[in-house]
């Protein structure tokens, strides 16, 4: 006659439901892992094809005349999709909206007066020089030239920012 030998289940219950609580957990904790290894690639990739951008072609946007842009404000030009600042001293830059740090679109805030970087906080002056960290590098720049007061903006190319801001700004007016 055989035997029937029953496994003890009451106590095994709780180790597999801890067992299972871990696995999840280890799951999920592995999914996130993969989406900012995900995420960091796809940023290295970008930044990678902004470099190979520059030395591509021109792509010359038309952005008004020098009549169009009041003392000390930032115009967002949508279809360059870069900025345009007219300084204090009536020289212009133009400056790419993308954020030195990882590379989030940076809003211009009106009231603060200053370019504040939704992601991790760093913040711009209307220079592109860095006010605040994370981001250790100016916001870079296209090159701008103005011709019978209309300015022309390359944006095919990127120029990496001296941290002063100004030293790539073209000078329109006498002081
Ligand atoms: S991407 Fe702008 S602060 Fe990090």
């Amino acid at each position: 006659m055989d035997k029937i030998i029953q496994e003890p289940q009451a106590e095994s219950a709780p180790i597999n439901g801890r067992r299972r609580f871990f696995n999840k957990l280890w799951a999920v904790l592995g999914s996130l892992a993969c989406l900012e290894l995900g995420w960091l690639s796809f940023s290295i990739l970008r930044s990678g094809k902004g470099k190979k951008n520059a030395d591509n072609e021109d792509v010359i946007i038309q952005a008004g005349t020098i009549e169009d842009y009041a003392i000390d404000t930032v115009t967002a030009i949508p279809q360059g999709q870069f900025y345009l600042s007219c300084l204090e001293d009536g020289s212009f830059l133009a400056l790419s909206r993308t954020c030195t740090h990882l590379g989030c679109s940076v809003p211009w805030d009106v009231e603060a007066s200053k370019f504040i970087c939704p992601c991790h906080g760093s913040s711009f002056a209307i220079t592109g020089e860095v006010l605040t960290p994370p981001a250790t590098r100016s916001l870079n720049t296209h090159p701008l030239r103005i011709e019978n007061v209309v300015i022309y903006v390359n944006t095919g190319k990127i120029e990496k920012q001296m941290q002063d801001g100004k030293s790539r700004s073209v000078k329109v007016y006498s002081p």
